[in-house]
């Protein structure tokens, strides 16, 4: 998953990197635009930064490793000082996110609500005035079919997320499945976040209401801020 510029997305993320400050315990987010973030926290590291990463997926902790990162667990650490990570598409009045296009939702969820400060990196793609992009949720394999039942009671048209490059679903870094759930234009994504961490064998769902600090949009010149 690429698109959105490059150049936005590594303005971005080194302009989250230089927000970390000697020290700090750094969440790792998932996604092409967190990777320049870790990117440019290697180099800081290369040049003397003492900080410690804490990995939202597989993925960010093999790029950590291969830039340099030291990483912990939230085992070690219980929360994070600041965390940096990707949006499928957030609300510029709110800051409210849509997470998961890389099924890495569940533990960002964890990690970015542990975090003091928690810093979204984004490019002007993901800018939207309120939300109408596909929710994400993972579910345990053994309750498909009543999850399903249960967005579908709640206005969602879910699908089972497939694999690109195997046959069958995808499969989360945590064993369990991913149902993108279609909702149209969230008229109020708070009441849809409770609604859906309350059914039964949904692990986590994509809906990041109230967490985002600040959105770094990262464009071909320079960056634009949001604070919330
Ligand atoms: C991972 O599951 C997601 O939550 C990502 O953070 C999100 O999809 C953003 O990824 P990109 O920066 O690659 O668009």
């Amino acid at each position: 998953r690429t698109g959105g510029g490059e150049t936005a997305k590594r303005h971005a993320g080194e302009r989250a990197a230089e927000a970390v400050d000697d020290g700090d315990v750094v969440g790792l987010g998932t996604g092409s635009t967190a990777a320049h973030a870790i990117r440019a926290l290697g180099r800081r590291v290369d040049a003397g930064l003492d900080v410690t990463g804490v990995a939202t997926s597989f993925q960010s902790r093999e790029l950590a490793r291969e830039v340099g990162v030291p990483v912990t667990t939230l085992d070690d650490v219980g929360g994070v000082d600041v965390a940096i990570d990707g949006a499928d598409q957030f609300d510029r009045e709110t800051g409210a996110l849509i997470k998961g296009g890389g099924a890495a939702h569940a533990r960002e969820k964890v990690v970015d609500a542990s975090a003091d400060r928690f810093l979204v990196v984004a490019d002007p793609t993901k800018a939207a005035r309120g939300l109408d992009a596909s929710v994400p949720v993972e579910v345990l394999p053994s309750a498909r079919r009543p999850v399903e039942a249960a967005l579908d009671d709640l206005g969602g048209e879910p699908t089972l997320r497939a694999a690109a490059r195997k046959d069958g679903p995808v499969v989360t870094d945590n064993g369990n499945l991913v149902l993108d759930c279609a909702f149209g234009a969230l008229a109020n994504p708070d009441a849809l976040a409770v609604d859906l961490s309350g059914v039964p064998g949904v692990v986590a769902h994509g809906l990041f209401v109230g967490l985002a600090d600040a959105v770094l949009v990262g464009t071909e010149d320079g960056v634009e801020r949001y604070d919330y």
